[in-house]
């Protein structure tokens, strides 16, 4: 039996760490791979590159534009950043840090999602959510407040997506990726990118309208909310 081929698909943040890893993956499982960037690309003429600021609306207007009328199959908003290291209770996390960290992690996602709409609505497509066992309400060790708050808020963010797509039959999935070794996860982190590449895109081909609002584990265990 011969199945179809995946489709086309687009990453955030995919220069470099985990969204790297997953557009290596997806080409080589057959996918046509969109990767955004906000600086120059890596040299890896298989992937089409495009330039998005996350923070920016006009940038996600911009893209939107140039990829007026291509149906997008799978969109990974996965570009984020982790502000909170070295700031303490008492004096740290200063207002601007968290303005920062919620641009990118929460509101870059919204944008993205709202700009590449009609993108998606033309393929039926599916939208993975990167957030982090760090956003589970349920899990509350304390410290990185700003990052915790954000990632949260991106698993809400997708849980209310999940509910107003289900309809168009979008579906929309929210991950922890793992704790995993990049410039973010750090050298002494559990597992590769490559690791957790192959287990995000087992989860989105999994991805449908019936899972969809799950919050699950890169290798497909349910995550507390
Ligand atoms: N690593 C972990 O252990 C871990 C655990 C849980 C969740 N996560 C999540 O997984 C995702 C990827 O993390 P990672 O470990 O791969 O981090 P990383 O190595 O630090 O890479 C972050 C990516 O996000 C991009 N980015 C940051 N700010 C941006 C902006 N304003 N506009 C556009 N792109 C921007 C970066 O682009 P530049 O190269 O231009 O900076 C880079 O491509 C993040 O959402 C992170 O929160 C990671």
């Amino acid at each position: 039996m011969t199945h179809p081929p995946p489709g086309r698909l687009l990453i955030t943040g995919a220069g470099r760490g985990i969204g790297r890893a997953l557009a290596r993956r997806a080409l080589a499982a057959g996918w046509q791979v969109i990767g955004t960037t906000r600086s120059d690309p890596p040299a890896d003429p298989a992937i089409r590159w495009e330039r998005l600021e996350v923070t920016d609306p006009g940038s996600h207007q911009a893209l939107a534009r140039r990829l007026q009328g291509l149906p997008l199959d799978a969109l990974i908003c996965n570009a984020g950043v982790l502000l909170d290291r070295g700031q303490s209770l008492e004096d740290g996390y200063p207002a601007a840090l968290w303005a920062q960290s919620f641009a990118v992690n929460v509101t870059g996602a919204f944008l993205a999602v709202q700009a590449l709409l009609p993108n998606l609505r033309a393929a039926q497509g599916k939208v993975m959510l990167i957030s982090s066992q760090m956003g589970s309400t349920h899990r509350a060790p304390g410290g990185s407040y700003m990052y915790r708050a954000s990632k949260a808020a991106v698993l809400n963010l997708g849980r209310n997506l999940a509910t107003d797509l289900a309809g168009e039959g979008i579906a929309v999935g929210i991950y922890h990726p793992g704790w995993v070794q990049t410039a973010m996860g750090g050298s002494q982190a559990e597992i590769t990118v490559a690791e957790a590449a192959s287990g995000l895109m087992d989860r989105l081909q999994a991805l449908n309208v019936i899972t969809t609002g799950c919050f699950e584990t890169w290798d497909g265990r349910p995550h507390p909310y």
